[in-house]
C-alpha cells in the first residue's frame, strides 16, 4: 500500500509539474484529489486492510493528500499571479507616447462679433433687453407705423406661420415697442439682439436668416448728434479709429428723420467688390430719430419724450472685421470656415 501512496505522490508531484494553465490544474485536481480521483479511491480501500495495518496507511494518505492540496493551492497562486503579469504587460501604456490632441469647440462667428457689439454698446451705457423672435403683424409692423397693404411692407419679405397674424420677426424694430412699453416712463438705453427672418434672395451679402442689434435711447433732450456719436464710436472701437463710417439720408416709416450707416468696404480697401455692390460702402445699420407714432405707441408722449433707433446687422460688420467675401459661409456649417475664428 505504501508503494501505491508512493507512486501517486511521484506521479501526481510529476504531472503538476506540467500543467501550465488553470484549466490544466483544475483537471489535475480531479484526476488526484476529486471524487473520482486517484488518491480518493485509494483511500476508499482502506476498509480491505488487515485492520493493524489501517492506521498507518490512514496516516499516510492523509499526509499525502495534505500534501498534494498545498501543492495545488501553491501551483493555482503562481498561475494566477502569471496570468495578472502577462495581462499587464499586454494592456501596458507607454506615458512617452505623445498626446491626442483635442479639438476645443469654438463660438460661432456671429456669438462672437455679438459680444463684441454687447461689450462696446456696454461701454457706451446700454444695457442688453431681449425680445421674441415669432411675433405679431401688429408688433413687427403696425405699431412701427407700417399699416397694412403700406408699401414699406415689401422692403421686408415676410415668413409666415399658420397662425393668423403669427410671424418671424423680419427685423429687431418690434422689440423697440415691447422695450417701451415695460420701460414707461424712465428713460431707455438699450440693445435688442437677436435672429430675424426675410423671405429673400440668398446672396454674398445677404441671407434669409440674420442677427441683428436693434438699439434705442428715449428721453428728454436726445438729437441725431447722439446718434450719429454713437456710431461713430462704435466703428472706432470695432475697426479703429483709421476706419470711416458714413451717414446717409433713408426712409423707414418709424424714424423720422431716417439715415443708413455705411462703413468703408474693408474687403476691397474701396476698390469695389460683389459685397459692396463696387461701391466701396458696404452698409451696416439703419437708423434715425424715433418716429412720434411709434413713441405714443411705446407709451412716451412725443410732445415731452425724443429718441433715436438703429438697426444693425451683425454678419456684415463681421464680414468687414475678418474679410469675408460671402455671408453664405456663416450658416453653411463648413468646419473649415468656422474654426478660423
Ligand atoms: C431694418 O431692418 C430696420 N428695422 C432698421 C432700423 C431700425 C431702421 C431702427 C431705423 C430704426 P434694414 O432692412 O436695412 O433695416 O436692415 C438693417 C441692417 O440689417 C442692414 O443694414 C444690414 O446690416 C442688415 N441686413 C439687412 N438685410 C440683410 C440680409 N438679408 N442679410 C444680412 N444682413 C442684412
Amino acid at each position: 500500500m505504501t508503494t501505491q501512496i508512493d507512486s501517486i505522490r511521484v506521479d501526481a508531484r510529476a504531472e503538476l509539474v506540467r500543467v501550465t494553465n488553470l484549466h490544466e490544474l483544475d483537471a489535475w485536481h480531479s484526476a488526484v484529489l476529486g471524487r473520482k480521483g486517484s488518491l480518493t479511491n485509494l483511500l476508499g480501500t482502506i476498509g480491505t486492510l488487515p485492520r493493524a495495518e489501517r492506521p498507518a496507511f490512514g496516516q499516510a494518505a492523509n499526509d499525502l493528500k495534505r500534501e498534494l492540496e498545498a501543492a495545488y493551492e501553491a501551483k493555482l497562486a503562481d498561475l494566477k499571479a502569471h496570468a495578472l503579469r502577462d495581462s499587464l504587460q499586454e494592456a501596458r501604456v507607454d506615458v512617452t507616447l505623445p498626446g491626442r490632441p483635442v479639438a476645443p469647440g469654438r463660438l460661432h462667428l456671429s456669438t462672437q462679433t455679438l459680444r463684441d457689439v454687447y461689450r462696446i454698446f456696454g461701454l457706451m451705457g446700454f444695457q442688453i433687453y431681449r425680445a421674441r423672435e415669432v411675433e405679431t403683424d401688429e408688433y413687427n409692423f403696425q405699431l412701427l407705423n407700417i399699416p397694412p397693404h403700406h408699401p414699406a411692407r415689401d422692403m421686408q419679405d415676410t415668413l409666415y406661420t399658420t397662425g393668423a397674424g403669427v410671424i418671424l420677426r423680419t427685423h429687431t424694430s418690434p422689440g423697440q415697442i415691447h422695450a417701451m412699453r415695460e420701460y414707461y416712463p424712465q428713460p431707455i438705453r438699450v440693445i435688442l439682439p437677436g435672429v430675424v427672418y426675410r423671405n429673400e434672395q440668398v446672396t454674398a451679402r445677404s441671407e434669409f436668416m440674420f442677427h441683428q442689434v436693434e438699439g434705442i435711447a428715449v428721453g428728454k433732450s436726445i438729437t441725431i448728434a447722439d446718434l450719429k456719436g454713437v456710431f461713430i464710436e462704435f466703428a472706432r472701437l470695432m475697426y479703429g479709429a483709421d476706419q470711416r463710417v458714413r451717414f446717409r439720408g433713408s426712409y423707414f416709416p418709424f424714424t423720422e428723420p431716417s439715415i443708413e450707416v455705411d462703413m468703408n468696404c474693408m474687403i476691397c480697401g474701396g476698390a469695389g467688390c460683389r459685397v459692396c455692390k463696387y461701391t466701396g460702402w458696404l452698409e451696416i445699420a439703419g437708423a434715425g430719430m424715433i418716429h412720434p407714432v411709434v413713441l405714443r405707441n411705446g407709451g412716451y408722449d412725443p410732445r415731452q419724450f425724443t429718441g433715436f433707433a438703429f438697426g444693425m446687422g451683425v454678419e456684415r460688420p463681421a464680414m468687414l472685421k475678418y474679410d469675408i467675401d460671402d455671408i453664405r459661409y456663416f450658416f453653411s456649417n463648413d468646419i473649415r470656415f468656422l474654426e478660423q475664428f
